[in-house]
Parts: structure tokens; C-alpha cells; sequence
């Protein structure tokens, strides 16, 4: 059957405000009570006193909520939906990386099904959501799916639905100044795995295939400079911008496998996200690249953002050329060995690895599917390295 006969969707929300003084849109909104979800650097760093300052002015009456860790747990969910049922603000504010955001998420969602059980679902109304990213890394802000896990067994739990996606995501540039050289480093390539992924995804549409490509092209563009230079305000706005649009995307197209390993790693070694997804990506775009379909989808999404392929190499080693390349110039690990973690237990946790990579949900989109053989090969490479 041709594609023009599959019903298909893709959704486009939330309102996005971006720039320089994006941040002044909040005085906009007609509220008297919010909720902000944040976390104590936020407060270090002076940048929730860049929100509360808007809000004094526009005399807007808030709270604060500020127990966020990085990768949310259950229990700090838990609080946070205590806090909505005493405090019913009119919008709630998620202020910081995509802990803050998936946070955010998890309290709204438990907080609308609690509310369901106790009262005519007719009336449960949720809060404005409004997601204020200050990493350029998840695209949290324009998707809606969170990760929390469960404090008391360590399993990470995939909320996907439709009322955790924010209605209002603003960009300002200022807010990620402030983030240090290697969390920039890392942060933003997540944005070029959910790029690349979603690009290569079997749930690519030509919609998502629009924002994948010009994410990647950004991200090519402004991510080094972006690391060498903290206060470039351009280059943060340009990776700002590359990492809602590849937000967009895998939202739609879903990831693949470089993911599926990030969080197995992740998991295992306590690494960042985006730490374990730049370690993962070259491998997997390399095992990828044997696939007929894949290749050709990487060769499609180097032309979009006007590269050649290398002479004598395939469109997959070109990319993986170009990615090894970026990674080195900001002195990023380009595998476990050489990261801070102690896998002196790989070989014990190999087995277990290889399971809950395979298990991954975001494995059902990747282009290939590997046997566990494969799958164990590939982990071998992501952890002793070969670039
Ligand atoms: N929902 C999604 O679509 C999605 C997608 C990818 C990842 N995630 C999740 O997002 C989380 C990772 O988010 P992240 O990479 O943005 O990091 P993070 O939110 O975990 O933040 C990491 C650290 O950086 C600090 N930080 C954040 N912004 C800063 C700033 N401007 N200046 C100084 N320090 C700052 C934070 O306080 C924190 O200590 C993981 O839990 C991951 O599972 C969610
Ligand atoms: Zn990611």
C-alpha cells in the first residue's frame, strides 16, 4: 500500500518563545499563583532569581519547589504532587535541564490521576504548563515523555502522554550560559543523537525528517563553539534552537538504539544522558550502516546539511568521522574505558547489559534490530573502544 493511503500524525506544540529577553513572556500570563520546579543550582546560579524577578513585577504570587535531582526518582515526584494538592496553582513552571522538566511531568501526571480516582474526571483540569529549559540537551520542553525511576527497585519507568506535553516552552540564551564546558559538551550531544536517531528512525516522517536534519546541521555549526566559548550568546541560541527541533523530531519518529545502550550505561556506570548517548552513537551509526535502508538514510540526511560524503567512505563512516572528530575537540571520553567510570565489573554485568538493552523501548525504532550477539559485540565497542 503507498504511504499517501496510512492515516499518520504529528503534533505541533507547545507555544515556543525564543531569543534574547524571551524570559520577559512570562509576565504576559495572566496568573496570581504559580508553582516553579526546580533544582538547588538553579538557585546557585542565579537563574531562578531571573524568573522570580519577572514575576515580582508582574505581582505574581509563586512557590518553589526545589528538590529536583538529576535523573528523577519517584519519591521526589511524590513530594512534588503533595505540594499541587495543597498549593492548586494556576500554572506550574519547570525551570532546569530535563530533570527539572521530566520532574515537572511526572508531578502532573500523578497529580491528574490522583485528582481522576477522587473526583468527576469532567472537572480535572491540569495547571499551564510552562517548560523554561536552561541545558540545551533533551528537548523535554517540546515532548511528551519522561523518564522516572522508581526509588525503591532502581527501574527507570517511560511515562509517555499527551498532558505531560508543555503549552508554553521558552528559549532564553542567558539561562544556558552559566552551564560548564563538559555539560555542554555532553547536553548537546544528545541533541545530535536524538538528531541522528530520529533521522534513521523507522518512524521517520517527512516532518520529523525537517527538524532532525536542521538540528544536525546546528548542532555541526555551533556546538564546539558553544564549548569553547560560554558567553557566546549566538552559538547558545543556535543550540537552544537545534536541540527543541530535535526534540520535535524524535517526539514523532521515536530514537534507536544508541538511546537503548545510554540508558542501560547510564544506569549501570551513573553517567549524564547525553555523556553515555555521545559514547553509544558512533558504534551504533557504524553497525547501522550495513543496512542498505539506514545507509541510505544517512547519506540523505549528510546531503541536507550540505556535507560530501568522505572519498572512499560510505555516508555511516563519514558520520561517524565527523562525530569521533567533534568529540575529541571537547575532550569527550569515546568509550567507557577512557570515562571516569570503574568498569572493572563489565565483564560480570555484560549479560545484564545485554538484556536491558535489548528490552529498551527505544530500540523498537532503530533501523536494524541486532541479536543479543550483535548487541553484545556492539557493547564490547562501547566500552573498550576502537575509535
Ligand atoms: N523527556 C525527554 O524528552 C528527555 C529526553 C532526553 C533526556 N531526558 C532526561 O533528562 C535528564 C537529563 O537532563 P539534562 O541533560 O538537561 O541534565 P540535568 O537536568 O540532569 O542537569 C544536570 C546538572 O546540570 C545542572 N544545570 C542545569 N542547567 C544549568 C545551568 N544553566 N547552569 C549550571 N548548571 C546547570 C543541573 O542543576 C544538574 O546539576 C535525564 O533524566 C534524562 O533521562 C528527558
Ligand atoms: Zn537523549
Amino acid at each position: 500500500m503507498s504511504k499517501m493511503n496510512t492515516v499518520r500524525g504529528f503534533q505541533v506544540k507547545p507555544q515556543i518563545w525564543y531569543g534574547i529577553g524571551s524570559l520577559k513572556k512570562l509576565a504576559d500570563f495572566d496568573y496570581q499563583k504559580v508553582c516553579i520546579v526546580t533544582d538547588k543550582d538553579m538557585v546557585k546560579f542565579g537563574l531562578l532569581d531571573m524568573v522570580t524577578d519577572i514575576l515580582d513585577k508582574a505581582g505574581v504570587t509563586y512557590h518553589i519547589f526545589d528538590d529536583v535531582k538529576p535523573n528523577p526518582t519517584s519519591d521526589i515526584v511524590e513530594k512534588g504532587v503533595a505540594h499541587m494538592l495543597t498549593q492548586r496553582p494556576q500554572a506550574l513552571i519547570a525551570l532546569g535541564g530535563g530533570s527539572s522538566i521530566d520532574t515537572a511531568k511526572g508531578i502532573i501526571y500523578y497529580t491528574n490521576n490522583f485528582k481522576r480516582i477522587f473526583l468527576d474526571p469532567q472537572v480535572v483540569t491540569n495547571p499551564h504548563f510552562i517548560a523554561i529549559p536552561t541545558t540545551a540537551g533533551t528537548g523535554s520542553e517540546v515532548t511528551d515523555y519522561a523518564v522516572i525511576t522508581d526509588v525503591d527497585t532502581g527501574t527507570k519507568i517511560p511515562l509517555s502522554e499527551s498532558m505531560m506535553m508543555p503549552d508554553t516552552a521558552i528559549l532564553a540564551p542567558t539561562l544556558i550560559e552559566s552551564v560548564p564546558a563538559g555539560a555542554t559538551a555532553a547536553t548537546g550531544m544528545d541533541v545530535l543523537t536524538h538528531a541522528i536517531e530520529s533521522y534513521v528512525s523507522t518512524g521517520n516522517n517527512p516532518f520529523s525528517r525537517c527538524y532532525a536534519s536542521k538540528a544536525t546541521e546546528l548542532v555541526f555549526k555551533s556546538l564546539k563553539a558553544c564549548y569553547d566559548d560560554g558567553h557566546d550568546l549566538e552559538s547558545k541560541a543556535s543550540m537552544q534552537i537545534a536541540s527543541t527541533m530535535a526534540g520535535i523530531a524524535f517526539n514523532s519518529a521515536g530514537l534507536g538504539m544508541a538511546h537503548a545502550i545510554a540508558h542501560t550505561i547510564g544506569a549501570q556506570y551513573h553517567m549524564p544522558h547525553g555523556l553515555a548517548c555521545a559514547i553509544a552513537l558512533p558504534y551504533v551509526i557504524s553497525y547501522n550502516g550495513i543496512d542498505a535502508r539506514a545507509e541510505h538514510l544517512y547519506e540523505r540526511l549528510l546531503h541536507a546539511i550540505g556535507v560530501h560524503k568522505d572519498e572512499g567512505r560510505t555516508a555511516s563512516a563519514t558520520f561517524v568521522r565527523m562525530i569521533v572528530k567533534l568529540m575529541k575537540s571537547m575532550n569527550l571520553p569515546i568509550c567507557l574505558d577512557e570515562s571516569r567510570s570503574d568498569t572493572s565489573d563489565y565483564d560480570e554485568v555484560r549479560p545484564t547489559l545485554i538484556k536491558k538493552a535489548m528490552a529498551d523501548a527505544t530500540l523498537k525504532t532503530n533501523p536494524v534490530q541486532p541479536s543479543e550477539d550483535d548487541m553484545g559485540k556492539i557493547l564490547d565497542l562501547v566500552c573498550h573502544g576502537v575509535f
